[in-house]
């Protein structure tokens, strides 16, 4: 133990705004509760029962437009917070542009962890300081929460969803990672460690990884082994949408709306195929739900982005 500390370290780029945030709400506060318990001892000593003060008027120097002043003044003051943590939270939404990306599924009681370059941990990720990591997560089977304290982000982790959290770590180190929503009796234990190396670390840590498959080339198999090439290359009976060039690009649905073929929509058409239909194709394909497994889905996808850099067959 380092001592005792009352916060924990900031160590992503984002824990300073949020701390930031967390200390003028704190320090707001402080001077709210110091005032409203300074007007409750002063008013409770002069308008004691056997005190002779004024009851019945308002003292002189208040005004109508020193009540409405101060209202609107507060109003203003916790519109700014609003919009302050709500700004804040937006941003903790998007990540910017080129991360890292890292894929993670959550299960009773463990995270494991699938870099793109096939290299897989449990309970333990290995990432790069000063670089921004995009985590992808799927729970296999109930709500888990992916928490950081370190790094000040947490974001639930709901199966059958591919939930995206971000971060940029800043100091290489060790931090804990927890679940943080109750999901069995082993809740408590499903914890790990985040590691961060410096980027000449990382790189070596990630290429001298025991036996990696590549996670490309393991939906490249997939593909084939479930049949998804029959109908989706070329010269296949079935006519179903190419997809070179797909992922990352808008695709216009069959009901007329647009969606944006990323890692969440290539993995719900292949649990949903019904739900978001490619327009000009028939609702035809079948659901492979039960059928792939998270880590076989994480390949797949990873699979399909590798194809938008080849050019669309026609
Ligand atoms: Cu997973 Cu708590």
């Amino acid at each position: 133990m380092d001592g005792f500390r009352l916060f924990p370290v900031e160590a992503a780029a984002g824990a300073v705004k949020v701390d930031t945030i967390y200390f003028a709400l704190i320090g707001l506060a402080t001077v709210i509760v110091l005032l409203v318990t300074a007007l409750i001892v002063v008013f409770s000593i002069r308008y004691r029962r056997s005190a002779t003060a004024e009851r019945h008027r308002l003292p002189k120097w208040f005004s109508r437009e020193i009540e409405i002043g101060w209202t609107v003044a507060t109003l203003f003051v916790f519109l700014f917070i609003f919009w302050w943590a709500g700004a804040q939270n937006l941003s903790a939404l998007t990540p910017p542009r080129n991360p890292l990306r890292i894929h993670v599924v959550a299960k009773q009681w463990m995270w494991k962890v699938e870099h793109a370059n096939g290299v897989r941990e449990i309970d333990e990720l290995h990432v790069p300081a000063g670089r921004v990591v995009l985590i992808d997560m799927n729970s296999q089977d109930v709500i888990h929460s992916f928490y950081v304290p370190a790094f000040r982000i947490k974001r639930d982790v709901v199966p059958g969803r591919t939930e995206e959290i971000w971060f940029k770590p800043t100091v290489p180190g060790q931090y804990k990672l927890l679940c943080a929503e109750f999901c069995g009796t082993e809740h408590s234990h499903m914890t790990g460690q985040v590691v961060v190396m410096t980027p000449q670390g990382f790189a070596r840590w990630s290429a001298r990884a025991p036996n990696a498959t590549d996670l490309v080339q393991g939906g490249a198999l997939l593909f084939r082994a479930y049949g998804c090439s029959g109908c989706h290359n070329e010269g296949g009976t079935v006519r179903a949408p190419d997809l070179h060039g797909v992922f990352g690009s808008p695709v216009p649905l069959s009901d007329g709306r647009t969606i944006t073929a990323d890692a969440r929509y290539i993995r719900d058409s292949i649990l949903f195929p019904l739900q978001d239909v490619a327009a000009g194709y028939k609702p035809v394909m079948p659901s492979f739900r039960n059928r792939v497994s998270d880590d076989e889905l994480a390949q797949l996808v990873a699979y399909i982005k590798s194809l938008a850099d080849e050019a669309p067959h026609d």
